[in-house]
């Protein structure tokens, strides 16, 4: 089979890195796919949006899959493109997209089909947005409607910050049309975890749980990232709660979805929190997770694209999953979220039997080198039945990063502290 995987981070890495354990894939490709991409699939250069152009390159290269990473280009149609040309696609619809793409549609969605979350209001005006903080109280939640990439959310510990976020998105136009509407909502207090599924239409196969650090700095400090690390499966966690959250999260999610005329075939994330009385969704995404990506895709023991056949076509994968824990840790450019350089070089990168490197802002030059090109760099990840031994491989083989100050890393990943 000929396989094409849409995106260029560190999913997409992870998502290429699988498929080369396949017997039945012969040939990957990447669009654009990124510096580390380029070792174990071919690159083309044509960027995720580029509907028209992907559709093309799938059609004159008898590409027999094609599995979308991010949600940029599902909200774009990709997905829809591919489908109405009769060509096998992996993920949501825009219309079921809309799940992540619009907070106000999954909010109203969880508040129709009873699924625990915050409880909300949905504002377009100020004033009345005002008024409802001032009514509340702090801490609260303020989310821009749309996709902001993860900056879209604000929880303010002060009615002034939260009356500011407000502002910035319906004044200021901060997210631009992604934030003309704010979901304001509870605050809930508890730990974290991801819980994704494949889903078609009403059959839900969960993946193991993990858990992100999103705070940049250890301890969880410092501002909100796309995501320094991760680690699966998370040994906090009851399996009464991964059930709870399968049987009346996910499940009666892709139920609604299908009333709602917007069935779902793909990846369903739910972002959820440990609360007292059990899992709450926090967010919805129609797509794989990253960095959960990197450290769920090693423990799963089945051929990838035989899942993705199977669930497709109605049948259960029977996922299979390895005794051990995954954990990965992110380098990224010193200064990330916020302003970095970029085209730094990267310390060489030798080849170990006990961590995997995952790509995600890398450029590879003509002599085969590698440098810096966004914000989160790479990901080392080790797996191990011992989480300790998984973390200290994975600590050792950073040190290569330490001579370098443009370059920096949490501590902590995989300490299974608080968050
Ligand atoms: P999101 O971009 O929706 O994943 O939100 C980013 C982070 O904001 C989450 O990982 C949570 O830590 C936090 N957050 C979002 N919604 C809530 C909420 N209702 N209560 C507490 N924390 C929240
Ligand atoms: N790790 C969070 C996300 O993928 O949205």
């Amino acid at each position: 089979m000929n396989v094409l995987v849409i995106g260029s981070g560190g999913r997409e890495h992870s998502i290429v890195k699988k498929l080369t354990k396949s017997s039945q894939v012969t040939t990957i490709f990447a669009a654009p796919g990124n510096g580390g991409i380029e070792l174990d699939a071919t690159c083309v250069p044509i960027e995720d949006t580029e509907v028209d152009q992907l559709v093309t390159f799938a059609k004159q290269n008898r590409i027999d899959w094609t599995i979308v990473g991010p949600e940029v280009p599902l909200l774009a149609g990709v997905v829809n493109a591919f489908k109405s040309e009769g060509l096998n696609v992996f993920g949501p619809t825009k219309q079921a997209a809309l799940i992540e793409g619009s907070k106000d549609f999954a909010k109203a969605i969880m508040k129709k089909y009873r699924i625990p979350t915050a409880d909300y209001q949905t504002f377009t005006d100020v004033d009345e947005a005002r008024k409802y903080i001032e009514q509340q109280g702090v801490p609260i939640v303020v989310k821009a409607d749309g996709l902001a990439a993860g900056k879209g959310v604000v929880v303010a510990t002060s009615l002034n910050e939260a009356i500011e976020a407000v502002e910035s998105m319906l004044v200021d136009n901060q997210f631009g049309e992604a934030g003309n509407r704010v979901v304001i909502e509870e605050f809930l207090a508890g730990k974290e975890f991801s819980l994704m599924a494949f889903v078609e239409g009403e059959d839900v196969y969960p993946l193991m749980p993990a858990r992100d650090h999103k705070r940049a700095f250890d301890g969880d400090l410092g501002p909100n990232t796309g995501g320094m690390g991760a680690f699966s499966p998370v040994p906090d966690l009851q399996q009464k709660d991964i059930d709870f959250a399968v049987e009346k999260i996910l499940k009666p999610t892709a139920k609604g979805m299908i009333a709602e005329g917007r069935p779902f075939s793909g990846i369903l994330y739910a972002g959820l929190i440990e609360t007292e009385q059990g899992p709450k969704v926090i967010e919805f995404n129609a797509r794989l997770g990253d960095p959960e990506t990197q450290v769920v895709l090693p423990l799963l023991k089945n051929d990838l694209i035989q899942v993705i056949i199977d669930v497709t076509s109605g049948k259960d994968p029977e996922l299979v999953w390895e005794d051990a824990y995954c954990i990965g840790t992110v380098v990224a450019s010193k200064g990330y979220p916020a302003e970095y350089s970029k085209e730094i070089a990267l310390p060489e990168l030798p080849k170990s039997k006990d961590c995997f490197i995952i790509h995600a802002g890398t450029g590879r030059d003509q002599f085969g080198n590698f440098h810096s090109v966004g914000g989160r760099v790479l990901l080392v990840g080790s797996m191990d039945k011992k989480r300790e031994v998984a973390q200290k491989n994975i600590y050792d083989y950073l040190k290569a990063f330490d001579r370098d100050d443009s370059f920096f890393y949490r501590t902590d990943i995989g300490l299974n502290k608080k968050k």
